[in-house]
């Protein structure tokens, strides 16, 4: 089914001046940008879009380098987009990811992996409401 799915570019691959080569990749592989925003994050909101790992041993250094500079936010919409970014970006650790992949291309060393996706539908759901709305996260073809 048409999906939406949740991608931020992190401070890391920011900083390296890798925005465009990676929203190139995003859309060679056909992934629509619905929204696109790019600020820095608070604490708070860190807390807020990572609280599934705010009691994880790693937290406090994804809390600094998630503050380190500016991120992209992004809605993008693709036919099972979730699970097909979810390939494009690669493992978590960049170290691990296969070639080819965002995270292995421009990804660094834990946790400063490039980029951020949604692992599941309610996860995408709950990011793209924080950043862009409920309205934003219902794909183009149920708005008609
Ligand atoms: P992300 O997919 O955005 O989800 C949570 C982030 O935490 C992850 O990417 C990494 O940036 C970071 N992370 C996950 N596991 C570790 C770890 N073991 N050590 C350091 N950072 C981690």
């Amino acid at each position: 089914a048409l999906e939406r799915t949740f991608a931020m570019i992190k401070p890391d691959a920011v900083k390296a001046g890798n925005i465009g080569h990676i929203l190139t990749m995003i859309e060679k592989e056909r992934f629509k940008i619905i929204y696109l925003q790019m600020l820095k994050l608070t604490e708070k909101s860190v807390r807020l879009f990572y609280a599934e790992h705010v009691e994880k041993p790693f937290f406090p250094s994804l809390l600094e380098f998630t503050l380190s500079g500016k991120v992209v936010a992004m809605v993008l919409e693709k036919e099972n987009a979730i699970e097909d970014f979810r390939k494009l970006m690669g493992a978590t650790d960049p170290k691990k990811a296969a070639k080819g992949t965002i995270r292995h291309t421009y990804g660094t060393e834990m946790p400063a992996n490039a980029i951020h996706g949604s692992d599941s539908r309610e996860s995408a759901k709950r990011e793209i409401t924080i950043f862009f709305g409920e309205f934003a996260a219902i794909p183009s073809s149920e708005k008609r």
